[in-house]
């Protein structure tokens, strides 16, 4: 047998990702940058054995079948395409959030999968390696590997590999992202989904696919600056160009429920007050909130109060993906 376990944290993107050139190879249409967070990792097992006659995968203890486990069975088919390992493997998987959190991203997730998958089939591997076959998966997990900041390119014509690469460490930047979270509801669209309707539907689409990298461009420059208003004017504005699209899609996906939008004033009350706060919202309804970390105290108690906020938590820059060969007895 040989096993090998991987721990990698969520991310949250500061230059949004929405829409693929590419579905077979998912490759992303837009370049988007993203923070690894401190908090909400998973830690993935990988035990490649003859023993098995099936790949098989077990998240929080539950055994999966269907969509969940033949994504894994995708990627453990990739690794075993690359590497001598053609053994059948056990998938031990746990999220340290709950799962039907909302914050709860894919991310974490394939991140630590493609990484323990990996190290288990015995292959030299680096982190752009692993970052490659993450995004295959889920292409936000391609961020995930690396700490802190870091950039995961649009796909380009003929380019059939794409890895994130890391921008700035952990200690580059002071910054904190305050989430309240406003549902325990799962999202009602999924991303994959969300951004083929977006294509195929939303009007405004193509001016999404123009306007994100010069975003993404001023982002990269204002996290290397460390300079947060010039960061979170172009993430708000990120955020809401990739949200009108998924509104403009035929049915329109509206992901924010009424807590966001109380939240959001929230949050430009704070800045009218001259609080550096800025808003960033995923395929869900939940608001994370930028800022220099000594302000999260004050905006985490500023969104405690807003009506339909269930529970807010401070995250930090966190690091990449860490795995290690475990012992064939354990
Ligand atoms: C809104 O990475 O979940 O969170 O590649 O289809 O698995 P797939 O999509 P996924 O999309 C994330 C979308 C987003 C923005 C982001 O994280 O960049």
């Amino acid at each position: 047998m040989s096993s090998a376990q991987a721990i990698a944290r969520s991310n949250i993107a500061l230059a949004k990702y929405w829409g693929k050139r590419d579905v077979r190879r998912n490759l992303p249409a837009v370049p988007s940058v993203s923070l690894t967070l401190d908090r909400f990792s998973t830690t993935t097992e990988v035990h490649f054995s003859k023993q098995l006659s099936a790949d098989c995968l077990f998240l929080d203890d539950q055994q999966q079948q269907g969509k969940p486990l033949e994504r894994v069975q995708q990627l453990l088919d990739r690794v075993r395409s690359l590497s001598d390992e053609k053994r059948f493997a056990r998938v031990v998987s746990h999220n340290n959030f709950p799962t039907a959190s909302g914050l709860a991203s894919s991310a974490s997730g394939f991140a630590a999968l493609a990484a323990a998958a990996l190290q288990a089939s015995g292959m030299r591997w680096t982190p752009a390696q692993a970052s490659d076959l993450a995004r295959r998966s889920s292409a936000s997990a391609a961020r995930s590997i690396f700490a802190a900041f870091s950039e995961l390119p649009a796909g380009r014509r003929g380019v059939t590999k794409l890895a994130a690469r890391p921008l700035h460490n952990v200690d580059h930047w002071d910054v904190a992202l305050v989430a309240a979270l406003t549902s325990h509801v799962a999202k009602s669209v999924g991303s994959t989904e969300g951004m083929q309707r977006s294509k195929k539907t939303a009007p405004n689409y193509n001016d999404w696919l123009k306007q994100a990298p010069r975003l993404c461009r001023q982002i990269r420059k204002g996290i290397r600056e460390r300079d947060l208003e010039q960061t979170g004017t172009a993430m708000e504005k990120s955020t809401m160009l990739f949200h009108s699209v998924a509104m403009c899609a035929s049915p329109p996906i509206l992901y924010w429920n009424a807590a966001t939008i109380s939240a959001l004033h929230a949050v430009h009350a704070l800045r009218e007050r001259g609080v550096a706060a800025y808003a960033t919202m995923d395929a869900g309804p939940h608001v994370k909130v930028l800022c220099q970390a000594p302000d999260a105290a004050r905006i985490q108690q500023a969104l405690r109060r807003v009506a339909g906020v269930l529970s807010t938590v401070v995250l930090r820059p966190g690091p990449g993906v860490e795995a290690k060969d475990l012992d064939e007895n354990s």
